[in-house]
């Protein structure tokens, strides 16, 4: 006991003298609640007043809110602190309380003075706050908690930095900005302050601090390890989630951010984007070669380049005139693809219609002095919506409306956003913008116009062809609005924003919303309002359909409206490696499933070989789109014959899957469960899978092992002691022993994929050039046995469009003893069938397989890869059972 005090004052040195100083609280008037409890909190010395003034009376508020979510908020007792609104993320109800007798998170506290702590009924600490005061003042917040040595952190993104967070000198900034090459170590576009501690067999459990402000979270080992949130405002409110399992702390991080929307069957096609397309004959031939090629492009999108002189609602008249538009629109809709373009929020400050309508309507945002505040973005000087303006929805649905038109404009599919941070070229403070855009050359020059394609395009509208003699050339105020008085500009305490001080690059932070809230509080809110905006807007138009939106900035719940691209990558082996941890990132823990990086990568060059291997990967992100930069080499898929094979054969593989992908992504809607797995995430207690994260499972059957080195055919990969099934070598049982295995040979139009024994993949019988046609094909049942020789999987059906659906099915297979059965509910009158059943591993060739009712099914045993399949014809509409070879 003695030596405790020794200890604490031997690390004294270490920790920042700022922080000793300051006094923390002294909790009184402590009462229990009905689902927990309650007290006073006062400043118990002298303020420190370190960045800001210190809140001498808080109040401490503690609800279980069931067994397995408590939530924690001290905040100040007049409320006056702004909080993020319910109306940009809706708080979750304790729909089923808990006690201290039933919570799986126990809360204990010290009074004075005060910190808490939280941990499992068998006193695992899972937080602790006791080590440093806690520091509640205008300006900054800081709170520290204790964690174990070599901690197993993951998420407090968005960051491109290793999946498995660095927790020695590492510094997380949570500031929306304009990340162009998403470099490592900074804060990038969008934040998500919630992280999953994994404890091997101890446990798994997440924390989430609900609070939008700039902030820096350091972790670091100086004063034993710790990790500490430094927040420029609001207050501290925090739900811990109890998992216990890694995919449990997912799901009841969904519980407390919202459910993501469910998207449309088609949006999980293949997508071909670039910023640079020159004009709509350029388009019409990119959507042509894909055909010409041979690989099924879903979908085309247009960047910015549509528009006249960057402005949004507007189209070029030279370079993609309106009528040209439509033919294009309606040729891609008769071959059953889409499209889409890109929005940003920037409305060009000139005497046009998307601009006037935006003053009519009052909806910019404003300076001090009343005047519509100015920035610079890709048309010049430009205007920004306020979403907190009671009538920027009606503005944004008009615009949408007349705009994208089905039948008298653009009839687009779905909507990309961009530039949400929001993204403004001009350094604050922004006093002469015209000059900036001027001498910045915003808009830039548009390529010179031509009357038509270099090249015939069979099977288009007449006017794509080339010309004759055609020459090539090149509301209501909200209550909670923020402490008065403060710094915003340049605060007291400094965050690590790589875009310099808080308003540089982006709106001014003290420019107040139409409610009272300023931009200090709400930054890094703009691009999640934008998104829901944006969901409702095309709502508005078709009302009752999905709608697919991909934004670039979010924030908590985002994922309940759209879904999200990762930004200005590069087009490198560095960064491709770090897609998936990306992608992870938001999928498996943020709660944000559709998601994917520019597939062969967005800056610089490209080459063929990474092209070729991210074609591939980029068929196992949830949201797969080939995207890249204005000036560099095209590089759609069909640009050099062996991306164009690493592409066809990666898509028919994504294809036939996408059932599959559909029913994870269908699952993860309702329940929160990850369609993307980190590898521990399956295999949480084997150590030596808490750092991988070149590895992944796509759903919960396939797992990914890309090559991830330039010129290299060969990659070592990690299987865990469990069976699996090489996909490439006709699903051949494969014994992982918990250690490495070099796969040699993996050429570059191959990427090792391996089912997991214990799963059945519901597989399309034969892939296609469109999801509509594909949508046509029978199923192929894949039966992968686990070593205890069962498996099971699930298939889930609807009409893959409307938000309502009247009739769907949930299909269970199981298969155990040589038994396969379907169980479920059958309401989508699905016309296909399951056409063949597929069962590995499998030691000699069967006497006779029995379908019920198909006394004469055939089927082929294959020695070498031990797989049988029984051709068959299995309605999809009731249960069934198949009498196979036990495994
Ligand atoms: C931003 C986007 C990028 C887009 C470009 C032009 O950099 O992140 O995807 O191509 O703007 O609109």
């Amino acid at each position: 006991m003695l030596l405790l005090p020794v200890l604490l004052s031997l690390r004294l040195p270490t920790v920042g003298a700022a922080q000793q100083k300051c006094p923390g609280y002294a909790a009184r008037n402590i009462r229990q609640t009905t689902n927990g409890l309650a007290a006073d909190l006062h400043l118990a010395g002298t303020a420190c007043n370190i960045y800001g003034t210190d809140l001498p009376s808080l109040t401490l508020t503690v609800e279980y809110q069931s067994a397995t979510r408590l939530h924690v908020v001290i905040q100040d007792q007049n409320r006056t602190v702004y909080q993020v609104p319910e109306s940009v993320l809706p708080r979750p109800n304790a729909t089923d309380p808990a006690t201290a007798a039933t919570t799986q998170l126990q809360f204990n506290y010290t009074t004075n003075p005060f910190s808490f702590a939280v941990s499992r009924p068998n006193g695992e600490v899972l937080f602790n706050t006791s080590g440093s005061p806690m520091v509640f003042e205008s300006q900054y917040l800081r709170l520290r908690t204790s964690l174990p040595n070599h901690p197993n952190l993951y998420g407090l993104g968005e960051h491109s930095d290793h999946f498995r967070l660095n927790t020695s000198n590492y510094t997380r900034t949570f500031w929306s900005r304009d990340a162009y090459g998403i470099p490592q170590g900074t804060n990038l576009y969008g934040n998500h302050p919630v992280y999953v501690d994994h404890r091997g067999k101890n446990g798994t459990h997440g924390i989430l601090f609900l609070n939008s402000n700039g902030m820096d979270i350091k972790i670091n080992d100086t004063a034993g390890q710790y990790l500490e949130y430094n927040t420029l405002g609001g207050v501290f409110d925090f739900y811990f989630l109890a998992g216990p399992s890694p995919i449990e702390v997912s799901q009841q991080i969904s519980e407390v951010v919202g459910k993501p929307a469910m998207m449309a069957y088609w949006t999980f096609g293949f997508h071909q984007c670039r910023y640079g397309y020159r004009d709509v004959y350029q388009v019409a031939e990119v959507v042509y070669n894909y055909s010409q090629a041979n690989i099924p492009l879903e979908t085309m999108w247009t960047d910015i380049d549509y528009m006249d002189a960057r402005k949004v609602f507007t189209l070029d008249p030279q370079r993609f005139p309106l009528h040209k538009m439509r033919e294009l629109v309606s040729y891609l809709h008769a071959h059953q693809q889409h499209y889409i373009v890109m929005v940003d929020p920037a409305v060009a400050y000139q005497n046009y219609s998307a601009f006037n309508n935006g003053k009519n309507l009052d909806i910019f945002m404003k300076d001090a002095d009343g005047s519509i505040f100015q920035g610079v973005v890709w048309p010049g000087v430009t205007a920004f919506p306020d979403w907190f303006h009671p009538d920027t929805q009606k503005y944004w649905n008009d615009e949408f409306g007349s705009f994208f038109n089905p039948d008298t404009g653009l009839d687009i599919s779905a909507l990309w956003i961009d530039m949400n941070e929001a993204a403004n070229f001009c350094n604050y403070p922004c006093s002469d913008p015209s000059g900036y855009a001027a001498e910045n050359g915003f808009p830039p020059k548009p390529p010179p116009v031509r009357n038509g394609p270099a090249v015939t395009l069979e099977g288009f509208p007449a006017d794509f062809q080339p010309p004759t003699n055609a020459k090539r050339q090149a509301s209501p105020r909200a209550s909670m609005l923020g402490l008065p008085g403060r710094k915003l500009i340049n605060p007291p305490y400094t965050i690590r924003n790589a875009a310099g001080g808080l308003s540089n690059k982006t709106l001014g932070t003290d420019l107040v919303h139409y409610n009272g809230l300023v931009e200090y509080d709400t930054h890094n809110l703009y691009g999640t309002m934008m998104s829901s905006a944006s969901r409702q807007a095309l709502l508005h138009r078709r009302p009752g359909e999905r709608p697919l939106v991909i934004t670039r900035s979010t924030f908590l719940g985002a994922g309940a409206h759209v879904g999200h691209w990762t930004g200005d990558n590069v087009a490198s082996w560095e960064q491709y490696e770090i897609s998936m941890t990306d992608m992870l990132n938001f999928a498996s823990i943020f709660q944000v499933p559709m998601v994917g990086s520019d597939v062969c990568g967005f800056s610089q060059n490209t080459t063929e070989t990474l092209c070729a291997r991210w074609m591939m990967l980029g068929a196992f992100q949830s949201f797969y789109r080939n995207h890249n930069e204005l000036g560099n080499i095209g590089q759609e898929a069909y640009r050099w014959p062996m991306v164009a094979e690493a592409s066809r054969r990666a898509i028919d593989i994504r294809y036939r899957t996408l059932d599959y992908l559909y029913t994870a992504f269908y699952t993860q809607t309702q329940t929160g469960k990850p369609l993307m797995n980190p590898m521990l995430y399956i295999y949480p207690e084997d150590p030596k899978t808490f750092s991988i994260d070149a590895q992944y499972f796509y759903g919960d059957s396939l797992l990914v092992s890309p090559v991830i080195e330039e010129n290299k055919t060969a990659v070592d990969i990690y299987l865990p002691d469990d069976i699996f099934y090489d996909w490439n070598a006709g699903f051949a049982p494969v014994r992982g022993n918990a250690s490495l295995v070099t796969l040699s040979d993996v050429n570059f139009t191959t990427i090792p994929l391996h089912v997991r024994g214990g799963s059945i993949m519901p597989l399309r019988i034969e892939s296609a050039s469109t999801t509509t046609e594909l949508r046509k094909k029978g199923f192929h049942i894949l039966i992968a046995p686990g070593l205890d020789g069962k498996a099971n999987g699930s298939l889930y059906l609807d009409d893959g469009l409307m938000i309502k659906q009247p009739q769907t099915s949930l299909i269970n297979f199981a298969f155990n003893n040589g038994t396969f059965t379907m169980s479920g509910h059958y309401g989508y009158p699905a016309n296909v069938s399951i056409e063949r059943i597929s069962l590995c591993n499998i030691g000699s060739a069967p006497q006779r397989v029995t379908i019920t009712g198909q006394p004469n099914s055939t089927f082929i045993y294959d020695k070498d890869t031990r797989v049988v399949a029984v051709d068959t014809m299995i309605s999809l509409t009731q249960n069934a059972t198949v009498q196979l070879p036990a495994s």
